[in-house]
């Protein structure tokens, strides 16, 4: 299993069956069908959903639009702070028939922004992150150059209070030395021991080249095929 290749795939972990069932779930139609402002603003639950969270600039968009092999599904920016509402997409069918919901969610962490701001997106996030029975897992989003912060801290903080089953998966990793890669997933892993509600595995993605992408796939049908969804 490619143990004498000088770089060895994190695919190389996962089940065949996994890979190719999650790059099915993503081989078909991908749209945005809501946004969602306000807590009383959120769409009907339907199709199982798995969400972004994470600090802005992160790459949460890049990631949707990665996975879906979408260039402008989600709209990505230079400027942090872009995303201010929850986005909805459907995946896997038009809107209704969706196979799963992709959502979007605003980034944290950006200092520039107002507190009456911080307060109504924080009050959005536990809204939803409460209330949502077809919620299926969230996807915490913590940059590879970087690692875990404060406001990831705070993060986890939230989902704990919320029972809400949550992953991370490092991003950027294109910018990231091959000798910190395993440094960087070790350190994301010792910052999860405190968090029980959080999946213990990280995946390190990067929206560039695609690395990581077909495993963060397989994450996904794993979560439905474990839910019998
Ligand atoms: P907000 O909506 O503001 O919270 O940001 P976001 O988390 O959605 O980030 P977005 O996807 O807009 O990406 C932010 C910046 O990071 C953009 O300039 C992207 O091109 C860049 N970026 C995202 N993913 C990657 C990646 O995998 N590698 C590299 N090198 N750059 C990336
Ligand atoms: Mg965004």
């Amino acid at each position: 299993m490619g143990q004498s290749d000088q770089h060895v795939s994190q695919e190389d972990g996962v089940k065949p069956e996994l890979l190719e069932a999650g790059r099915l779930l993503f081989a078909g139609e991908a749209e945005f069908f809501w946004a969602a402002a306000k807590a009383d603003g959120l769409p009907e639950m339907g199709a199982p959903e798995f969400a972004f969270a994470g600090r802005s600039n992160v790459g949460k968009s890049s990631l949707l639009n990665a996975l879906t092999g979408r260039n402008a599904l989600a709209r990505t920016s230079h400027t942090p702070g872009r995303t201010q509402q929850l986005n909805f997409f459907a995946i896997g069918g038009a809107p209704g028939q969706e196979r799963l919901r992709l959502v979007d969610m605003p980034g944290y962490g950006f200092a520039a922004v107002s507190k009456e701001k911080i307060a109504g997106w924080t009050k959005l996030m536990r809204a939803y992150l409460s209330g949502r029975a077809s919620l299926q897992r969230v996807f915490v989003l913590v940059d590879g150059r970087h690692g875990v912060k404060d406001s990831d801290r705070e993060m986890f903080k939230l989902l704990d209070s919320s029972a809400q089953s949550y992953q991370v998966v490092l991003t950027k990793r294109d910018e990231v030395k091959k000798s910190e890669i395993s440094i960087r997933m070790a350190e994301t892993l010792k910052a999860l021991e405190k968090h029980p509600a959080a999946y213990p595995g990280v995946i390190f993605t990067s929206s560039k080249t695609s690395e990581g992408i077909g495993e963060l796939r397989a994450a996904f049908a794993q979560v439905l095929a474990e839910r019998g969804l």
